[in-house]
């Protein structure tokens, strides 16, 4: 159930009250929504139905493990980027077997470990690193499975920081001198070419830019196969927007009815990497206000959660809607929302009309992805609890942090008393 309001005007995760939630568990406090989560995979693999498909939950949009968890269990796979990804998903009981490993500096313990597990595929983003699997497979005297992430070089008209196919930047090998790279791997004893994948980007909100770069990839898969490079997936990245300022994102319905047409006649399976669209819409970032201050004519709504515990605003200047919980009575003003951190960058909202007093609990919508996982304990700020709720039930999937957990595994120096 999307979040609502419930009849007094107070705001509903689910079948939960967000206060009363609040109250159990502290603020700031991230919670998800398990049904929200798991009818989004479900609809998406509904589109697909009639097409050999895979969805590798893009782990870094939120790698807690019961996420994972539950992914796993209604049969998605994974993309990951580091050995630690690969070690939650194992974590979480996710099948190695479905993991594709993608990212442009995979260390050669990161190699072995996923080799050793038996992933699906690497996602190799250039030749150094083609020759570095190589090298690592060979010495173990196993078959490395391969797909190259080319550069299709179109413009996925999303913010710069998160938009990925362009020729510009530092992901991919570009498309024209992948033809070259794939006869060198075939060529190689220990790799086995399994597929192609290019990802251009995120918060796509058009089904556009995914064809123009499928249509790309695909004439490469012809090509291949003219040089008898035969391939068995296409991997199309992630990408899918959702909406946090009215943006009409595509359908999953929509999404893959565009995409479909481009496999039809080919014994090609079709990879998917959802991150956001997956979990965006089932969190929420829980905060309290914990002053209100007027400087000059500006109001500032001080509250608990920071750039440390959200960082997408800061960050890129993302939007995200922030929403009163209840208790409206105070007069409404136009406030900065922004958080106990000290960098001016520190801020969840600007210029938001709300009733607030100190105390006010807030609710930062959309915030399931790109949330938690990229938090961090600037200023030794203990990170946020995180609950799951299902149903009548609500399951504490992270405990918040303590200031012992902070300052684990951090040693004094052996100085000796200060000479007079
Ligand atoms: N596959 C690859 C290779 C990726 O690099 C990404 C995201 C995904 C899949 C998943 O993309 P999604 O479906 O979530 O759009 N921190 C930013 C987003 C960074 C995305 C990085 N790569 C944000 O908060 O907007």
């Amino acid at each position: 159930m999307p979040p609502s309001t419930s009849l007094q005007g107070r705001l509903r995760l689910g079948q939960h009250d967000a206060e009363a939630l609040a109250e159990r568990f502290g603020t700031p406090l991230y919670v998800y929504d398990r049904a929200l989560i798991e009818s989004r995979y479900r609809s998406l693999d509904a589109a697909f139905s009639g097409l050999r498909h895979r969805i590798c939950y893009a782990v870094k949009a939120n790698s807690n493990l019961a996420v994972l968890q539950l992914l796993a269990h209604l049969g998605a796979g994974f993309d990951i980027v580091s050995g630690g990804e690969l070690a939650r998903v194992v974590a979480a009981g996710g099948d190695p077997g479905k993991v594709v490993f993608s990212g442009v500096g995979k260390s050669p313990a990161e190699i072995e470990e996923a080799l050793r597990l038996g992933i699906h595929c690497f996602n190799v983003e250039s030749a150094a690193e083609l020759d570095l699997i190589a090298s690592i497979a060979a010495a173990r005297g196993v078959l490395a499975p391969v797909s190259l992430r080319v550069n299709p070089d179109v413009d996925a008209g999303t913010h710069p920081y998160i938009s990925t196919g362009l020729r510009d930047n530092k992901f991919g090998v570009p498309i024209e001198e992948a033809l070259a790279l794939y006869r060198h791997a075939a060529a190689q004893p220990y790799l086995r070419v399994t597929g192609i994948d290019c990802h251009i980007g995120s918060q796509l909100v058009s089904v556009q830019p995914f064809v123009d770069a499928l249509q790309r990839v695909m004439h490469l898969v012809d090509q291949l196969a003219e040089h008898d490079i035969h391939l068995g997936h296409v991997d199309i990245g992630g990408g899918l927007g959702v909406s946090y300022r009215g943006e009409q994102p595509p359908s999953a319905q929509d999404y893959v009815e565009a995409l479909r047409p481009q496999f039809h006649g080919r014994q090609l399976q079709i990879i998917c990497e959802p991150g956001r669209w997956l979990v965006a819409d089932a969190g929420t970032l829980l905060t309290r206000v914990l002053c209100l201050k007027d400087n000059g004519d500006r109001h500032f709504a001080v509250v608990d959660a920071a750039m440390n515990d959200l960082l997408r605003p800061a960050l890129y200047g993302a939007w995200m809607q922030i929403r009163e919980t209840g208790d409206v009575a105070a007069e409404e003003r136009l406030y900065d929302v922004v958080g106990p951190v000290c960098e001016s960058a520190d801020h969840l909202g600007k210029d938001r009309l709300l009733r607030l007093r100190a105390g006010s609990l807030l609710a930062v919508m959309q915030a399931g992805a790109y949330g938690f996982s990229m938090s961090s304990n600037y200023n030794t700020r203990p990170r946020p609890a995180e609950v799951m709720v299902d149903a009548d039930q609500v399951y504490l999937v992270r405990r918040r942090e303590t200031l012992a957990d902070l300052m684990h595994g951090e040693t004094l120096l052996p100085l000796t008393a200060a000479k007079e």
